[in-house]
């Protein structure tokens, strides 16, 4: 039986990992300077998980802190979801990997790929699964270890990414904010504008393309900048009318955290000021699927959303995917 009830957000957390590295620190053994990554991004240091840790590790800590804030056993989690583009391997799941480290029950546990848009489609998949009524309690992480697949002799793409995880225990039953609209789309007409070439069917591991480079992320930055404003503008505007809400309803939007001046020309775009964006990328760069847990963690730390705001997430990445989210806190 389908309930009507909102999915409550329980709990969450996030990690970003210890080490911290610069703008300045970067342009030591890239072709780059602080002035051209802070005028062009907005991003001042971005933070990289050490040679130890995957995307799992990252997980981890993000999910533990989330299991923490919401109250919440590991043995009450029924379902784990990992948005990643930097799983642990290609197969087994990271969420698989995620749920031995927790210490969690044989529960079902999957990756969703979706890029930067990942958090977002797992709160919408999550959601529905818990509204069947056969999951009560989901862990929904994103996390990314983005510096595994950059390319340091890229400079066009290595100064934007950053490595962390976002975490959040989601439920039908208990209090917290409610999940209120989601809203996803995607464009496959052209995957080359955001991707790693190698190591998939398509073109699989080979000496050719390890030298080639083509196991790292590519990017054509002036095509991804045009539609991340453009995709972004209608996933908010769209969501917002199936709700019969306006953007005056929305006390803080929270934007994917890849480049502060597209989050410039949303708000321009929106006719919504700066200063109802939160925004965090100075500090973690692109996290990719970790970047909106990441502000969303941050901002209830605090304390910048109070009871009954509403919280509109919107997110887009490689495929393209765009997609939204209401929250009402
Ligand atoms: N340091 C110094 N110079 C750099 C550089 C770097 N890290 N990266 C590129 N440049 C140079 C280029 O070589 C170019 O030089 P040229 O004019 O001599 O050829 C010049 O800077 C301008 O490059 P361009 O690519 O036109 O810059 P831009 O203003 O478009 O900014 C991005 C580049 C990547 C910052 C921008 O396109 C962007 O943010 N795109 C979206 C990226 C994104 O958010 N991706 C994630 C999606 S989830």
């Amino acid at each position: 039986m389908v309930t009507e009830k909102y999915t409550r957000i329980l709990g969450i957390g996030a990690y970003g990992p210890s080490r911290v590295v610069t703008n300045e620190q970067l342009s030591q053994t890239v072709d780059t300077s602080d002035e051209w990554i802070r005028s062009r991004t907005g991003i001042l240091e971005r933070r990289f998980g050490s040679d130890e840790q995957s995307t799992s590790d990252l997980a981890l800590e993000a999910a533990q802190k989330a299991l923490a804030h919401a109250g919440v056993l590991p043995d009450e989690i029924d379902l784990v979801l990992v948005a990643t583009i930097t799983p642990d391997m290609a197969f087994p799941s990271t969420a698989c990997v995620l749920q031995h480290k927790l210490g969690l029950r044989k529960v079902a546990c999957f990756d969703l790929e979706a890029a930067c848009s990942g958090f977002l489609y797992a709160l919408d998949v999550a959601d529905s699964m818990l509204a069947s009524g056969r999951y009560k309690k989901a862990l929904v992480v994103g996390a990314e270890k983005m510096s595994s697949i950059m390319d340091w002799e890229d400079r066009t793409t290595c100064v934007l990414f950053g490595d962390g995880a976002g975490a959040a225990v989601l439920s039908k039953e208990g209090e917290g904010p409610a999940l209120v609209g989601f809203y996803c789309g995607a464009d496959g007409s052209n995957p080359s504008l955001l991707c790693q070439p190698a190591g998939g069917s398509a073109l699989p591991a080979s000496s050719e393309t390890l030298s080639s480079r083509k196991h790292f992320l590519k990017m054509n930055g002036r095509e991804i900048f045009k539609s991340a404003v453009r995709v972004m503008e209608s996933s908010c505007r769209t969501l917002l009318e199936e709700h019969n809400l306006e953007l005056s309803d929305v006390s803080l939007i929270i934007p994917h955290q890849a480049n502060m001046r597209i989050v410039e020309s949303l708000s321009q775009r929106l006719e919504v000021p700066m200063n109802k964006f939160y925004c965090n990328l100075e500090r973690y760069g692109n996290t990719s699927a970790a970047s909106i847990p990441l502000a969303l963690n941050e901002a209830v730390q605090k304390k910048a959303l109070s009871d009954g705001d509403l919280c509109l997430l919107v997110a887009f990445g490689a495929g393209l995917t765009w997609s939204s989210t209401i929250v009402r806190f």
